[in-house]
């Protein structure tokens, strides 16, 4: 990939549910504290859905910030990216659902399904197609609404999970240096079985029995997808600086997925960025899968801590083992 950027983050926007669910909430009914939860995760709150709040109820409101941020219309959008493991309905994609509501009618739509770094598959994905000439205004999204495949009755994944949504519109780039500067993504599915939904696909459709055996709900073997996200985060993040052609020194802010404080603290040692010049908004979301990187960096914009021409080095982790990581000058 060439340093010359096609493509640029135009407009970000971000929307959580209203509804927050503390460690304390959670201390009353599971055995789990909230000293635990901050020491181990860094944790304190999440946002989740209420009843009638579907994914796009708030996907719709980041779409629309991120819209409003660019100046840019529904008319405008050449096409939607919506990353998701948790769309509405199995059919048709979150993307055409979220066309609809946005009334985007020369867009083309789809998911991508690639879990926490989804999001960041969704700006690689964006960026090739301009490449290819096969779009100028693109919508990218990730949002999750992970309540729902979420136990709580499982302490260890109750804790650590919420909903929220992030948007950011794709433009071609200026010509005045920002925009992305490197993408890269990477897999491996022999580490599925760490961290998975069973049942629900077409391999075992739902029925009562896997309900009940609580087969929709996703599993996970903490201690070893800590090892694996480790290794993946700062291998990623070696790979996107090394393409854009860039040292560790040259990135202003580390912009990780927000799953766990000591995964970001090792990513963050590893390429030898200081903590000061890194984003962590974990403690007020928890994880929200592909919502968590555009989550903060619409806070981190928000805040000043990302302004134009800084160089943002974005990098997640997810189930797959997918792993992903772009470095962005904003
Ligand atoms: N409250 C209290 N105790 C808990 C707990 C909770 N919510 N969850 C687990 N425990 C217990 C365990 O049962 C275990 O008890 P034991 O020693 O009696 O067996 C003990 O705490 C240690 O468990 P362990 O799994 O080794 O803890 P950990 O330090 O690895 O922390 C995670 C657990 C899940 C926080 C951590 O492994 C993690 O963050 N993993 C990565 C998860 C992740 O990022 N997933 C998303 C990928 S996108």
């Amino acid at each position: 990939m060439t340093t010359v950027p096609i493509a640029m983050i135009a407009g970000i926007g971000a929307a959580v549910p209203a509804g927050v669910l503390t460690n304390a909430d959670l201390e009353r009914t599971l055995d789990t504290s909230d000293e635990w939860i901050i020491e181990r995760t860094g944790i304190r709150e999440r946002h989740i859905a209420g009843p009638s709040e579907t994914l796009n109820s708030f996907t719709l409101v980041a779409a629309q910030r991120a819209m409003a941020r660019a100046g840019v219309t529904a008319s405008d959008l050449d096409g939607i990216i919506f990353a998701t493991v948790t769309p509405d309905h199995r059919l048709p994609s979150a993307a055409c659902e979220l066309q609809a509501m946005l009334g985007a009618e020369r867009a083309w739509a789809f998911d991508v399904v690639a879990a926490c770094p989804g999001w960041l598959f969704g700006l690689s994905i964006a960026d090739g197609l301009m490449r290819a000439s096969l779009g100028d205004t693109i919508l990218v999204v990730g949002a999750e609404k992970l309540s729902s495949i979420t136990d709580y009755e499982d302490r260890s994944t109750a804790v650590l999970f919420g909903d929220g949504a992030g948007a950011a519109v794709v433009k071609r780039a200026t010509g005045d240096g920002r925009g992305l500067l490197a993408t890269y993504m990477g897999s491996d599915g022999n580490l599925a079985p760490l961290l998975h939904i069973p049942g629900g696909g077409s391999a075992e459709p739902l029925t009562a029995s896997l309900l009940s055996e609580k087969k929709h709900f996703v599993k996970m073997a903490g201690r070893e997808v800590f090892k694996a996200a480790v290794l993946a985060m700062s291998r990623s993040t070696d790979a996107a600086i090394g393409r854009a052609g860039l040292t560790p020194d040259a990135i202003d802010l580390l912009i990780p997925h927000q799953a766990n404080l000591r995964i970001i603290e090792a990513t963050a040692k590893h390429a030898g960025i200081s903590m000061d010049k890194v984003m962590v908004n974990l403690e007020r979301y928890g994880n929200t899968s592909s919502a968590s990187i555009p989550l903060a960096l619409q806070q981190a914009e928000e805040e000043g801590r990302l302004k134009s021409g800084m160089v943002a080095m974005l990098v997640s982790f997810g189930a797959g083992f997918t792993w992903a990581s772009v470095v962005v000058r904003w």
